[in-house]
């Protein structure tokens, strides 16, 4: 099948155009790099010529409203009357999750326009909303940067790695047209001040974010729905951690000792999934393992979940007094012994998971897998 990739050079685009090459589809990808533009028409009708399906996954070069606008208008009308003329028989196009309900922004105003020209087209069409990237989360970080702050609202927030993203405009490049919109987000609720948060703290960037629900995101206000999609949206497998490529990582707060780290390979090498070694967590460190926190208290080790349960701080990176965690976002307090909230605003206690120590190697009681998936 002869498969037109319109952006086939951009972050989605390049991925998609490798993954249907590989299922041995003849596929075409164009942008202005390859001689064809959609925004002039430079090139598009020689593209089109025999294709069964063309996926739009082109973006704009500018983000300000009236240039956003002018492209996806321009573009999506060209590329729609270049595919009846060619007669295209699947138009595909990559949109985001809540555009109807974000049109204070001047993107997500040209994104629902691109939608509506697409379903008042006579080519039948597949649209496919998908929430953040993975890969867009520091766009969002350096968008809302003021000085050394970054204000965004305390939102749910659900992104997606472009390559579950991918996968799933794949398959549906590959089937029968919807003539209607379907939603992929990630696997993993967080919020966005939260997520962001633990960005920054992995990449040890000093930024300041502030959860400040009238700051604006891109333009628009948003609320508990904006940025989640429904309940009927498919979902990614790609968790927020693995693709940060983050399985164990030492604290490193100046009211800690610091943890030694993870070992050596071959050191690891030797431990089972949830073992760690006593040594790697001197008194009064923390070790991350996956999403459970080991800590190295008076009276021993003991182990609960990560992320706290008011935005998901990474309790990793926060300060310990005793047995008393207190998360780096908002102050909450919590017993890592028993998971008990000491301080708000937090409500819920944390999981705690029981730690043995045989000789020179601990043990979470509860592979870590498992602790995760029922975290
Ligand atoms: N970022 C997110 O979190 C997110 C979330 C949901 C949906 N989306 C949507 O996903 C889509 C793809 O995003 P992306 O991040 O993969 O984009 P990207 O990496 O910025 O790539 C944009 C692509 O568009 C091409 N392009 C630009 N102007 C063009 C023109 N006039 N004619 C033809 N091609 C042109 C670029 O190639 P040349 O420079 O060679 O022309 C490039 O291949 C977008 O439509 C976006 O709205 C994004
Ligand atoms: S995320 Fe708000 S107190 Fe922890």
């Amino acid at each position: 099948m002869r498969i037109v990739v319109v952006g086939g050079s951009g972050l989605i685009g390049s991925k998609l155009v490798t993954m249907l090459t590989g299922d041995g589809h003849d596929v075409v990808a164009a942008s202005r790099r390859s001689g064809v533009d959609a925004v002039t028409g430079e090139g598009l009708a020689g593209a089109l010529r025999g294709a069964s399906v063309v996926v739009d996954v082109s973006n704009s070069p500018s983000f300000e409203d009236a240039a956003v606008m002018k492209f996806f208008k321009t573009s999506t009308h060209n590329l729609l009357t270049a595919e009846a003329a060619a007669s295209v028989r699947h138009h595909v196009a990559l949109s985001v999750v809540g555009t109807g309900r974000l049109l204070q922004s001047g993107y997500l105003r040209a994104k629902f326009a691109q939608e509506k020209l697409i379903k008042e087209s006579s080519v039948p069409y597949s649209i496919i909303q998908a929430t953040q990237f993975f890969e867009f989360v520091t766009t969002i970080a350096d968008a809302a940067t003021r000085g050394t702050a970054i204000r965004v609202p305390p939102v749910p927030f659900q992104p997606v790695a472009a390559d579950d993203v991918v996968r799933a405009v794949s398959k549906i490049v590959t089937g029968a047209p919807l003539n209607g919109t379907v939603e992929i987000g990630g696997p993993e609720r967080f919020y966005l001040d939260g997520l962001l948060q633990r960005v920054l703290g992995t990449r040890h960037d000093p930024r300041e974010v502030i959860a400040d629900s009238h700051a604006r995101y891109f333009g628009a206000e948003l609320n508990e729905r904006s940025l989640v999609p429904g309940d009927e949206a498919e979902l990614g497998e790609i968790r927020f951690d693995q693709w940060l490529g983050r399985t164990a990582q030492p604290i490193a707060n100046p009211n800690l000792q610091p943890a030694v780290g993870a070992g050596t390979g071959r050191e690891r090498a030797t431990l089972k999934e949830n073992e760690f070694r006593v040594g790697e967590v001197p008194p009064g460190s923390v070790l991350l393992m996956g999403d459970v926190a080991i800590f190295s208290v008076e009276g021993g080790f003991c182990a609960t979940q990560a992320m706290c349960t008011h935005r998901q701080g990474p309790l990793s990176e926060g300060t310990i007094d005793g047995s008393t965690v207190t998360c780096p976002l908002h102050g909450a307090q919590f017993n890592v012994w028993t998971g008990a909230v000491l301080r708000g605003p937090a409500k819920e206690p944390l999981k705690t998971y029981a730690v043995t120590v045989d000789g020179e190697v601990g043990r979470v009681e509860f592979p870590v897998a498992d602790a995760v998936q029922s975290a």
